[in-house]
């Protein structure tokens, strides 16, 4: 299926606000990249007031720069759809890594944890920090920082998600209960009492974010949304130490969730910084080796399954272009003599005026010789430019005749070996580059993974 000029080529998961699919953008000169397009849900899609706001909002995520954010590329409308298109980042939802090293029984070393939170906090950061041309705070708050919309790259870095779209979930989404239960553990309390919120609602769900990466288990939880609302109200009573932490890390995570939020970090950059000095953080490297570890195998079936696609998208664009050249064969087989003779024609024209050629020469040499270029005799000009024409023939066999019959200006041959070409060097080239960090003091430590480590999900969230 195709949104413009996105191809979708397999869903990756669905989530409260939509569903995902791993796409490709194609464009001129054989361009062509991974993205993911988020289709929102139906029923969302069709509020007005909902489309303006997810436009609004990924106008303003689409400002935000940084290598721990997912940029937000385009928005598309199509067919009473509204789609959010980000860049697609070979990775795991940080919720897989965390269950993932449960699962094998041991917790993510406090290093590594360090390391992703701080990107998160770097990443949130500088969204918070985004601001107008005239250098007004644009007051980006993402309302929802939790283990799914953190990314955690093949390449050791962590990025956000869902920038710019939270507040429109929030007011909208109808979650099920179990997405809700999730995400309310993060919430600040005065998100959840709908008061107005501003960067220190993140700051409070990063705290989450750091307890619950470190512990593998939730900072607020309880039986239903009602016990973990009241944990949220009451306060963070929960303690890093019997996970064998040391109490300065307890006391990172809270002042990160204190009630009252005037008593938390007043940025996330002061947070990061704390928690680098609580917990010096490991290498992008590092990272990038427990993904690998913990879910190598995801990883790698995820990129067999892109690898698939992306070829079969490339098959159909092949054939596509095969039908455009020799639409007959395309449509109808039992026309294949036929359209074979009519590729075969250009170069019977070639051979006739070759014949035609050689005639006027073999004439002039029986009837001796003559100025050509002095004749008045017209005939003797198209018979020089017949030799060129043979010459043009014999050297770049075959010719193109614009103006002729449509099918003569199609260079059949050649045309369909540029297209194989084309197509083959699509599907040799390696598919597109992870965007590794560029700037700031990290840009050292990005992680080495391959760029074509992508991959699939059956897990997703
Ligand atoms: N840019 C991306 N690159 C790679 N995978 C992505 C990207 N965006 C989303 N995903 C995958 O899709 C999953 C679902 O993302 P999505 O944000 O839709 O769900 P969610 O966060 O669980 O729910 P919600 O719709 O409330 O945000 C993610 O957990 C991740 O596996
Ligand atoms: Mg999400």
């Amino acid at each position: 299926m195709r949104i413009g000029k996105y191809e979708l080529l397999s869903e990756l998961a669905s989530g409260g606000m939509g569903t995902v699919h791993v796409s490709r953008q194609t464009g001129d000169g054989g361009f062509s990249r991974l993205v993911v397009v988020k289709r929102l849900h139906a029923h969302l899609a069709n509020e007005s007031e909902f489309r303006n706001m997810v436009r609004d909002e990924a106008m303003v995520a689409s400002q935000i720069r940084h290598p721990n954010v997912v940029p937000v590329l385009d928005v598309v409308e199509h067919e009473n759809e509204i789609c959010l298109v980000m860049e697609y980042v070979p990775s795991v939802p940080l919720s897989v890594l965390i269950r993932a090293a449960k699962a094998n029984g041991e917790l993510l070393p406090a290093p590594v944890v360090s390391r992703i939170i701080g990107d998160v906090l770097g990443g949130l950061h500088a969204a918070h920090e985004v601001r107008d041309l005239s250098g007004n705070l644009l007051e980006v708050v993402h309302r929802d920082v939790s283990p799914q919309n953190v990314l955690v790259g093949v390449d050791g870095c962590a990025r956000l998600i869902d920038f710019g779209i939270a507040k429109a979930a929030v007011r909208y989404a109808r979650t099920k209960s179990g997405d809700l239960k999730g995400k309310i553990s993060f919430m600040s309390p005065e998100q959840l009492q709908r008061k107005e919120v501003d960067r220190r609602a993140d700051i409070f769900a990063a705290g989450a974010l750091l307890f619950e990466t470190l512990s593998g288990t939730p900072l607020f939880d309880g039986m239903d949304e009602g016990a973990i609302l009241l944990g949220i109200l009451m306060g963070k009573s929960r303690s890093l130490s019997a996970y064998g932490l040391p109490p300065e890390v307890d006391e990172l995570v809270t002042k990160a969730t204190e009630k009252d939020r005037e008593e938390r970090f007043a940025t996330a950059r002061l947070f990061e910084e704390a928690l680098e000095a609580t917990i010096p953080p490991a290498s992008s490297h590092e990272v990038a080796a427990i993904v690998q570890r913990l879910c190598g195998t995801t990883i790698d079936e995820r990129r067999e399954l892109i690898r698939a696609r992306v070829e079969e998208s490339e098959r159909r664009a092949f054939e596509t272009v095969e039908a455009t050249s020799y639409p007959s064969s395309a449509t109808n087989p039992s026309t294949t003599t036929a359209t074979k003779s009519s590729r075969r024609w250009p170069f019977l024209i070639a051979g006739s005026v070759a014949t035609i050629a050689a005639f006027a020469f073999l004439s002039r040499a029986t009837w001796g010789p003559r100025d050509i270029k002095a004749s008045p005799n017209p005939s003797s000009e198209s018979s020089s430019a017949a030799i060129e024409a043979t010459r043009d023939a014999s050297t770049n066999p075959p010719p193109t005749l614009s103006g002729s019959a449509p099918s003569a200006t199609l260079p059949a041959p050649s045309a369909s070996s540029e297209a194989s070409a084309k197509i083959s060097g699509v599907l040799r080239a390696p598919l597109p580059a992870q965007k590794g960090l560029k700037n700031g003091r990290r840009s050292g430590r990005t992680g080495s993974s391959s760029s074509s480590d992508l991959k699939t999900f059956p897990y997703a969230k």
